[in-house]
């Protein structure tokens, strides 16, 4: 057999039930272009990625995949890969211009036309409200460190949820508070690049994590029905080494990205022990705030992409902890391949937390820049990552972990933030001069998967 065979016959041997949801994920800064089009505001990361620097190859989002013109193409693409599910973001600044006030007609169309094409195609949609792209009119203002930001959350989601509810199950306020408040406010990597250390990070996360609890029962008013949850970026952490100072700094960096946001969206609290080491940049709250954060969500999505080797050092003092990179495989973006990472989150979770149930909202790997040869992309070490994350994921299902769905990051190539177009993460290749898309071997073994499912 040859290697795609190979590949091809694993995935028909995977065993997850009929009903379970494959998708794949974008996001509007990431895919749709069009930027300042029909009426559109401007973003923090039509901003940022104006500032010399901060993007690698220079590049932005303004064209990035022309989603905003392709996106009938894009849907009968996900028909051919014969997905149950499509996950993609909102465009604030396209529907609401400057974060508040009047809404942009054309823009609010743009997803009508999306939506009502997936409907019509037989792909369900999964509407992430907030994936990163703040309107720069919110910035101005104060951006996530003012509190006033988490209502104009929440009045988005009412809004958006009044629009879209009634075609429109599953619903997510948030993806990744962790990363977008903690890259773009204290290391700066991220739009609006701030460099402002644990102070920034976990300000703008109090504010986002109190937009998520303000949204919950907006979007539940609006859309009766509707399905709401969060999706987290999680890791397992492991100490380096058994020195009481790495397991310290392995326990610090599961604080900050696990539990601060899982403490307070499932148990109502921050935990005491990153308060306590927090105590001088711990954020103001408010009387309320706890039981504003702990609303009853439908699920939760777990983004999760490698395991997290931990030792003492440098980033983000008091926490102070830094990564170290085992030897192992790597992708282009420096993230170590390991399958069971998908597994061990999903353990914990369960064990800890317990969510009515789980989605797998981000999974996927970069390569460098790949090449078309004679209509194909043989992205053999992609569609193997799938085939074992998937075959992992599907072990924890066994053990009894709720987890219903699956998305792969990402549908297409397309804008990887600082990294630009540099660092391809699609299961299908898009070639940015003529925006042809070729899905990709991963996308064959992908759709392979699902039909394996579908057969049983
Ligand atoms: C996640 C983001 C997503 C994409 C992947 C690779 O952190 O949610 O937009 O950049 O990583």
């Amino acid at each position: 057999m040859s290697n795609a065979e190979t590949l091809l016959a694993r995935a028909r041997a995977l065993r997850l039930p009929g009903d379970f949801v494959f998708g794949g994920a974008t996001a509007a800064y990431q895919i749709e272009g069009a930027w300042n089009e029909d009426g559109k505001g401007e973003s923090i990361w039509d901003r940022f990625c104006r500032q010399p620097g901060v993007i690698i190859d220079k590049s932005s989002g303004d064209v990035a995949c022309d989603h905003y013109h392709l996106w009938r193409d894009d849907i009968a693409l996900m028909k051919t890969l014969e997905l149950d599910a499509y996950r993609f973001s909102i465009s604030w600044s396209r529907v609401q211009p400057l974060g508040s006030g009047a809404l942009n007609p054309a823009g609010l169309a743009f997803y009508d036309r999306l939506i009502d094409g997936l409907l019509e195609a037989g792909i369900t949609p999964y509407l992430t409200l907030y994936h990163w792209d703040l309107p720069q009119a919110l910035q101005d203002k104060g951006g996530w460190y003012n509190r006033d930001t988490a209502h104009r959350l929440a009045d988005h989601a009412e809004a958006m949820a009044r629009r879209y509810g009634d075609r429109v199950r599953h619903w997510t306020t948030l993806n990744e508070p962790w990363t977008f408040c903690w890259s773009g406010h204290a290391s700066g990597e991220d739009a609006p690049g701030f460099k402002d250390g644990a102070k920034g990070g976990l300000l703008a996360s109090h504010h986002a994590l109190l937009g998520h609890g303000l949204s919950v029962p907006r979007i539940r008013a609006a859309a009766p029905g509707a399905e709401v949850g969060i999706v987290l970026d999680l890791n397992v952490p492991e100490p380096a080494t058994q020195a009481p100072a790495d397991v310290q700094a392995a326990k610090h960096f599961e604080l900050a990205q696990n539990r601060f946001y899982l403490d307070a969206v499932f148990k109502g609290a921050y935990p005491a022990e990153l308060r306590a080491l927090c105590a001088d940049t711990w954020p103001d709250e408010q009387p309320g705030d706890a039981a504003i954060i702990a609303q009853p969500l439908d699920y939760l999505g777990v983004n999760i992409y490698r395991r997290s080797v931990m030792q003492a050092g440098g980033e983000w003092p008091p926490l102070n902890f830094q990564r170290v990179s085992p030897p192992g495989e790597y992708t282009a973006v420096g993230y170590e391949i390991w399958p069971q990472c998908i597994h061990d989150i999903l353990m914990y979770v369960h064990r800890d937390y317990a969510p009515k149930a789980l989605h797998i909202s981000e999974s996927g790997m970069a390569t460098p820049v790949e090449e078309v040869v004679n209509g194909r992309v043989e992205d053999e070490v992609r569609a193997r990552y799938y085939l074992d994350h998937i075959d992992w994921m599907n072990r924890a299902r066994e053990k009894g972990v709720p987890v219903k769905a699956y998305f792969a990051w990402t549908l297409i190539d397309n804008f990887e933030w600082a990294y630009g177009y540099t660092v391809p993460f699609g299961i299908t290749h898009v070639d940015y001069a003529t925006q042809k898309r070729t899905p990709k071997l991963s996308a064959e073994v992908y759709r392979e998967i699902i039909r394996a499912a579908k057969r049983r």
